[in-house]
């Protein structure tokens, strides 16, 4: 009786909880791990470029936090992000899909409450002033790896060339193929010259990262 009673609290429990997140899915990272077939043909080759509509490594995923894959994935279906391969990935991902995949990425990261690598790297005075003109780390957090919100993007030790192209996007309008209509990012991006982008990928992209790249099991 007592193990009945247990049972039909837990269930009490877990119907209020499922109402509560009716807004926000809860990703499952077993389901998850069997919906990333499709990902790993792009995301889990090393060093894997895109050939259109530019030439840059496809970003690392793993380790990312699950609310920002989440939004990612969301803003290109809707084409927010114009990028034709993850548009058509991402239209085939029900809402429930992206939550489970996005535990499944995120769970690969580090330990929530882990310490950072003990030293982060000091930027050249030149980029120390372009991180201080609009204070990138007021977002992105320490060491660009502490993002102040879950749906913002970890960002240090991301492949330079991929994060040199995402800055662009940001700047970029009017483009069937390439943008991003982001419009914190874009406020942020249109701060600068290419060349000062460059400069800035080019440091994120040198820092100790919390991102992998998992490569493609073995077929079994
Ligand atoms: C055909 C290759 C391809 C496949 C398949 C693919 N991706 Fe992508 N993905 C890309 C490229 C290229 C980008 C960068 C697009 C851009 O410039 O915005 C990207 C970007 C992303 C981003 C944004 C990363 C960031 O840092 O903002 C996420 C999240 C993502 N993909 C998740 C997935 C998931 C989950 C799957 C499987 C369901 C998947 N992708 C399948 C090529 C692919
Ligand atoms: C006000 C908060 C804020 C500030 C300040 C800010 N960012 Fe961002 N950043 C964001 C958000 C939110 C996103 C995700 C936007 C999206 O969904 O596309 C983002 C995305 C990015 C991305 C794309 C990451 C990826 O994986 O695609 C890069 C690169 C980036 N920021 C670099 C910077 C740099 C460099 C600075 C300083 C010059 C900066 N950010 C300042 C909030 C901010």
């Amino acid at each position: 009786m007592k193990h009945l009673l247990m049972t039909l609290v837990a269930f009490a429990v877990a119907g209020v909880t499922t109402l509560a997140n009716a807004q926000e899915l809860k990703g499952n990272v077993i389901e998850g791990e069997k919906k990333i077939a499709m990902c790993m043909g792009c995301h889990g080759i090393l060093g894997f470029h895109t050939g259109f509509p530019e030439v840059y490594r496809v970003p690392m995923i793993a380790g990312q936090g699950p609310k920002y894959i989440v939004a990612a994935l969301t803003a290109y279906k809707k084409g927010e992000r114009k990028n034709p391969s993850m548009r058509a990935v991402a239209e085939t991902l029900t809402e429930q899909d992206m939550a489970d995949v996005a535990a499944y990425y995120g769970a690969q990261g580090v330990v929530p409450g882990a310490t950072l690598p003990a030293k982060a790297k000091a930027p050249s005075p030149d980029v120390a002033a372009l991180i201080a003109k609009v204070g990138c780390t007021s977002c992105h957090g320490e060491n660009f790896s502490r993002p102040i919100d879950p749906s913002y993007p970890k960002i240090a030790g991301q492949h330079p060339d991929y994060l040199y192209f995402a800055l662009m996007s940001y700047k970029t309008e009017g483009k069937p193929m390439i943008g991003r209509a982001n419009p914190v990012m874009g406020g942020m991006a249109k701060q600068f010259s290419n060349d000062e982008l460059h400069l800035l990928a080019t440091y994120l992209g040198s820092l100790d990262s919390d991102l992998k790249q998992i490569q493609r099991p073995r077929l079994r």
